[in-house]
């Protein structure tokens, strides 16, 4: 028997009764809703493992529900029921995220099939992602990279932090590094065989945040079917990182300071108190001290969190870190994908050291990886740059006509031959360069009568 919860969401109360028996008959776990804000009600309060909504309902219409949750970064799959003859709001509902959808009136077997099929292929993508995640693990045991004094210093200081189990907060921009530091603070410290889990505030709903952090009693609410240790609870004996702590709602505030501060948390609708032994990092890109002085953090709670603090520059801060890094992904990569270890022409580095790279070491990591997938015979190219850094002069080409005129056909063959020669002569990449469909490029070869050899 199927232990999976499911929302349903419809107005009619006699279809949700017929509905609602036939799932509760195959072992589901079923939730009832009458429209959008209960719906969402009922998501914010207990997760879902599956969401079946009728189309029509008397707050607006599925796709708006749809919406809402899909905002709400909550990925319970969603199957959506739509009138017989309404195809195209199953295509609509389709292109906004649904994953399946069922057309008025259903048999039961069609509604359990559309059921089963939704997720399973949800089980598969998550089986998916989790081996990913190991696959990504063991990378992120690879040391820390960085030869630049700022990084240095940063190296020392988290050597002699991981020793001591004083709480760290680690602040930088989005993509410096603060999730592999808080890592590599756990994997060198005594209770590096302990688990490492994080609770990352911006991606857990608001309303889910808290048994997130405590657990949840069983019958705690309507949908706690049972209880549930909360990350508190989980991380016993290891470190548990606050990732994005400054996104953490103002009303849950208080109580994580309480648990920290009195290394006890009480599971949401229990009595016990429940003793905890963890070690916490916190991480944030937000400038806390502004935070608080707008309201939106609690000082108590911030005094708490900052007893040492760790800043991780930003990637154009320490440029000298670029060739190291860029070594480092581009040999992941090839390793990833089965391809020859590439070169990186010192024009193309100077691209790279030049770009301020707003995104930091998670963008250059992606930008290499760009480049290694799309080299040729071993050959990185500068035209695989993506579009924001390729710098390429998009409205008038950058090109101004000298007063005097060109002749377009010279100017033309021109072109095509320095776009051939800049690609080592393969033609897909230079057509790319001139931003032609690579048709329209051989078609203007052609006339030229220039072949790739000729360049
Ligand atoms: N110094 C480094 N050496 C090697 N890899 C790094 C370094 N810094 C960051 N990375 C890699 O860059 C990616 C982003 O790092 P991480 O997730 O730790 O950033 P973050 O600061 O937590 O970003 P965000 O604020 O967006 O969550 C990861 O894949 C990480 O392994
Ligand atoms: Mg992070």
């Amino acid at each position: 028997m199927s232990e999976e919860r499911i929302l349903l969401v419809e107005d009619d109360a006699a279809q949700r009764r017929i509905v609602s028996g036939i799932l509760a008959a195959e072992g589901y776990i079923v939730t009832e809703a009458g429209g959008i804000a209960q719906a969402i009600d009922a998501l914010c309060t207990a997760p879902v493992d599956l969401v079946l909504s009728d189309w029509k309902l008397p707050d607006g219409d599925g796709i708006s529900l749809l919406a809402e949750v899909r905002r709400r970064s909550i990925e319970a799959p969603f199957v959506m029921v739509t009138a017989y003859g309404t195809i195209e709001r199953a295509v609509e509902a389709i292109r906004t995220g649904a994953d399946d959808y069922l057309t008025k009136p259903f048999e039961r077997r069609a509604l359990l099939l559309a059921i089963e099929r939704t997720l399973r292929t949800r089980r598969l993508v998550e089986e998916n992602r989790r081996l990913a995640e190991e696959l990504e693990e063991r990378d992120r045991l690879v040391d820390i990279i960085g030869r630049s004094p700022a990084m240095q210093d940063l190296f020392r200081r988290v050597e002699k932090l991981a020793g001591r189990d004083a709480t760290v907060l680690l602040i930088g921009e989005s993509g410096t590094g603060k999730e592999l530091v808080a890592r590599a603070l756990h994997q060198l410290s005594p209770r590096r065989s302990g688990p490492f889990l994080a609770v990352n505030s911006a991606a857990v709903p608001d309303g889910l945040l808290e048994s997130e952090f405590f657990g949840v009693e069983r019958g705690a609410f309507t949908g706690a079917d049972r209880s549930r240790e909360g990350k508190f609870e989980l991380a016993r004996g290891g470190t548990l990182f606050l990732d994005e702590i400054g996104e953490l709602p103002f009303t849950i505030q208080p109580k994580l300071l309480r648990a920290i501060q009195e290394a006890r948390v009480t599971r949401v609708g229990g009595a016990s108190e429940i003793v905890t032994d963890v070690r916490l990092i916190a991480a944030t890109n937000r400038d806390l001290p502004a935070e608080i002085a707008a309201g939106r953090f609690r000082q108590d709670l911030y005094y708490r969190i900052n007893v040492i603090q760790l800043r991780l520059p930003p990637l154009r801060e320490r440029s000298e870190d670029i060739q190291l890094l860029v070594e480092h992904f581009a040999a992941r990569a090839a390793r990833r994908h089965g391809l020859r270890v590439t070169a990186f022409s010192p024009a193309l580095l100077k691209r790279l050291f030049d770009y301020p790279w707003p995104g930091n070491v998670r963008e250059l990591a992606n930008v290499v990886e760009r480049l290694v997938i799309l080299s040729d015979e071993g050959r990185v190219s500068e035209g695989d740059l993506p579009d924001e850094m390729a710098g390429r002069p998009k409205e008038d080409g950058g090109f101004k006509l000298p007063p005097g005129g060109v002749s377009w056909i010279e100017h033309e063959r021109s072109c095509l031959r320095q776009a051939l020669e800049l690609a080592g002569g393969n033609r897909a990449r230079a057509a790319r360069l001139l931003d032609l469909p690579y048709k329209a490029f051989l078609y203007r070869l052609e006339k030229h009568g220039i072949r790739a050899s000729d360049s």
